[in-house]
Parts: C-alpha cells; structure tokens; sequence
C-alpha cells in the first residue's frame, strides 16, 4: 500500500475531526509502533505499522463495514432533526467518518441495513442494473391467498401505474399470514405497495437479508456486527431463493422476537 499522511489515515480511521487530529497528535496521544509521534506530515504504511490513538489500533483495512438490524423508528440518514439515525446505532468509538446507509429501509421496518464508507461497494449493490435481491419476512393483515407468488412473479401493477419486476413470493409454512419476498429492485415502500395492489395489507415488514449475506438471528433490534472482508464478498453472490426461504423458514420463530420493537 502507498504510503499516507499520519493525520490524514487518522482521520479516514477514527471518529476524530482533522482539527481534533491535530490536538491528539500536540497532546503525544498517537503512537507509531510504540513511538508517540506528533508530527501529522509524517507518512506511513498502515498495513505494517501499528498506529495507535489513545491507546486503541487504528483499523488496518482500508473500509468498514457494519449490518445492523434496524429498530422501529430509526430512520437510514445520518443525521435527523426528529427520528433516531441509524449510523447511531454503532458505538462511538467504532464509527469511522463518512459512514452511511446503503440503501434505504422505512421508519416503519425493521432488520438489515448495511453501513460503509465505501462509496463504490454501495454503488455496485444499488445499481439497478445489478439487481441484488433484498429478501423480506413480512406479517399480513388478511390471510396469504394462493395466488399471490403467481402474481408477485408475473410482475404487479402499483395503484400509481408502476410495473414491479418480478419478485419471489412464498408464504411460511403453516402460517397464513406470514411471507418470505425477494425484490431484486428498491422501489419506495414497495413491499407494501406491491401487497395493497394484492388487496392486502402489510402489518409487520422486516429485512432479512441482502445479496448473500443474511442477518444472523443473533443481532436483535439494535444491535449490530462488523462485517470481514469475506462476508462482504457474499453481497454481491447471492443465492437461489429457495435456499434462502430454507434457511429463514428454520430460523423462523426467532426473527419475530424483533416484532413490534
Ligand atoms: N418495501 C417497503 O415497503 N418498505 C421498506 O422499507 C422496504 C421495502
């Protein structure tokens, strides 16, 4: 890796502001393999050095990134005068400048959101062209009818005239009001447009997965898991539906411990 300005990498890697970069660099808070270093011109290979900020390491990798499973409420900005933000939902001390969404989920649902400073990654999963599948676990108002995966994968008619492409539908077994939906494009609030064109209504919307990466049960509302590179790979490979539906029909009951949070 080429080398990089001290204060610059501390700024990219830290939640410091470059102005408080400089105040730590003054103060003796930054080491450079052991050595405090206060000069922020000083340019250095994060790959091999070890820098530390008061006390903590400096990631090593050039991106972060962070799933977490949205609560009720939240709202995918970075910032809001009246709703809580989800880029909040990561400790301080582990959110790096310049993290945000990628891609959007409402207010009123809940589950994965993926959060980066990596520009390009969350291009290449939002291209329209690429058609990652986002998966969703959703509650009906009225019972499932038989025909909706029929209807879903022909592609529906919104009431505004907009045709959706065609998306995986299956109920859960031996739930009538339960499904599982893949949508390979984000529309605004489509899930629920797509079921009131059924005659339906959604009463509970969770994400569970995107690409093929799915949320791990264990992060409940609020919480949240830092990604390894690896994972970050299955973004973009996603898997055939059917799996997907298997393995959230095992998991099943768990993923509502999340409603009404
Ligand atoms: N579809 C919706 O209706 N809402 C979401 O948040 C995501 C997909």
């Amino acid at each position: 890796m080429a080398l990089i300005r001290l204060d610059k990498c501390l700024a990219d890697r830290t939640p410091h502001s470059r102005s408080d970069v400089k105040r730590l660099l003054r103060e003796g808070a930054v080491l450079v393999d052991g050595v405090p270093v206060r000069d922020g011109s000083l340019r250095i290979d994060p790959d091999v050095q070890t820098v530390t900020c008061r006390g903590t390491a400096l990631r090593s990798d050039a991106h972060v990134y962070f799933i977490v499973n949205k609560p009720l409420g939240y709202v995918c900005a970075t910032e809001d005068r009246q709703h809580p933000v989800v880029t909040a939902l990561i400790p301080e001390a582990q959110r790096v400048r310049g993290l945000f969404p990628a891609g959007r989920l409402d207010a009123d649902s809940t589950g994965m959101v993926l959060l980066t400073e990596d520009g390009d990654l969350a291009h290449r999963l939002l291209a329209p062209k690429r058609h990652v599948p986002k998966y969703y676990l959703l509650r009906l108002a009225r019972p499932y009818e038989p025909d909706y995966a029929r209807r879903a994968a022909a592609g529906l008619t919104l009431s505004d005239g907009t045709v959706c492409r065609p998306a995986e539908l299956s109920p859960i077994e031996a739930e009538d009001r339960y499904a599982l939906i893949c949508l390979h494009e984000g529309r605004y609030h489509q899930v629920r447009r797509m079921m009131a064109a059924m005659g339906n209504h959604v009463e509970m919307l969770h994400r569970v997965g995107i690409g093929g990466l799915l949320l791990p049960v264990s992060i409940k509302a609020g919480g949240f898991l830092e990604l390894f590179h690896k994972d970050v790979e299955n973004l973009l490979n996603p898997e055939p539906f059917s799996s997907v539906y298997e393995r959230i029909v095992n998991n099943f009951p768990s993923y509502l411990i999340n409603e009404g949070q």
